[in-house]
């Protein structure tokens, strides 16, 4: 496995590849990426991986100061999978001095978690679309926990007419149903312990719905009382939205996103599940 850290190292290793699978992590590397970085490889012959915690995504009173990171873990972890490369950039090669540009995709990045985390979404999308020039990548990995930053980077690639494919893998699970974070690792133990509260929920309201329920507010509250008492001081939101435009909806007809944020102490867990049409 390659180990690059400049533009001119990624470019020149991409010439290797007719094919080429990219999965964009910020490390600490759980086995929800080591599953992209496989079905990269599987699917494109070769992967690359990069790790690169982006500081423009992070807020003011956020966690980039002690976003876990585990470079040699990670290596490790990628050369097991198979990773034919993985591109590791400081921050001043994607972010040099005199660099100022942001990009807005619009409404889509100001639910939900953008509601919250106001330039969260600019900084995914600017540092994506640098990936995606510097990597040169057929297809794009991104795991479908993080459900709007998929939606988000679908948009950009349409808006922008980005030459590459976007596949989103399934939400890898711990056997209680808590899906895989790098941000598990702040839970303490009895935060742990009540976190698969979030999918219980989830799942609640995704039984209601095979149901026949389709009144979106009695999903909400299903998913709110399931969380119970304790969670809803703690709740960021609850919805139920167009899988994708994210727009809340009344009465769920086709498909939907069922989604919620969490804070559990000073961390916030994210996790949602589809509702099928
Ligand atoms: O999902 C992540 O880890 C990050 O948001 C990403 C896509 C690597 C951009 O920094």
């Amino acid at each position: 496995m390659q180990v690059l850290t400049t533009i001119a190292e990624v470019r020149a290793a991409r010439t290797r590849w007719p094919a080429l699978g990219f999965a964009p992590t910020m490390g600490y590397l759980h086995a929800g990426h080591i599953s992209l970085v496989e079905r990269a490889r599987a699917e494109c012959g070769a992967a690359l991986a990069s790790i690169f915690v982006n500081p423009t995504q992070f807020g003011p009173n956020e966690d980039l100061d002690r976003y876990p990171r585990d470079p040699e873990g990670d290596l490790a972890r990628l050369e097991a999978a198979g990773a034919d490369a993985v591109f590791l950039p400081s921050p001043e090669v994607i972010y040099p001095p005199g660099f100022s540009a942001s990009l807005d995709l619009g409404d889509v990045t100001r639910r939900l978690e953008g509601a919250v985390r106001p330039h969260h979404f600019a900084g995914v999308a600017t540092v994506v679309t640098k990936l995606f020039n510097i990597v040169q990548p057929t297809r794009a990995y991104f795991g479908q926990k993080d459900a709007q930053q998929c939606v988000v980077i679908r948009k950009l690639v349409q808006d922008l007419d980005l030459p590459v494919e976007i596949v989103v893998g399934d939400t890898v699970r711990e056997p209680d149903g808590l899906a895989l974070s790098s941000r598990n690792s702040y839970l303490t133990p009895d935060q742990r312990a009540r976190a698969p509260a979030l999918h219980r929920a989830l799942t609640a309201a995704q039984q209601a719905h095979a149901a026949g329920e389709r009144n979106a507010e009695a999903l909400r509250a299903i998913i709110r009382r399931t969380l119970g008492e304790d969670l809803a001081p703690a709740t960021d939101y609850v919805s139920i939205a167009d899988p994708d435009t994210l727009e809340e909806l009344t009465t769920v007809s086709g498909g939907a996103l069922a989604s919620l944020a969490v804070r559990f102490g000073a961390t916030r867990l994210i996790d949602n599940v589809r509702l099928q049409p």
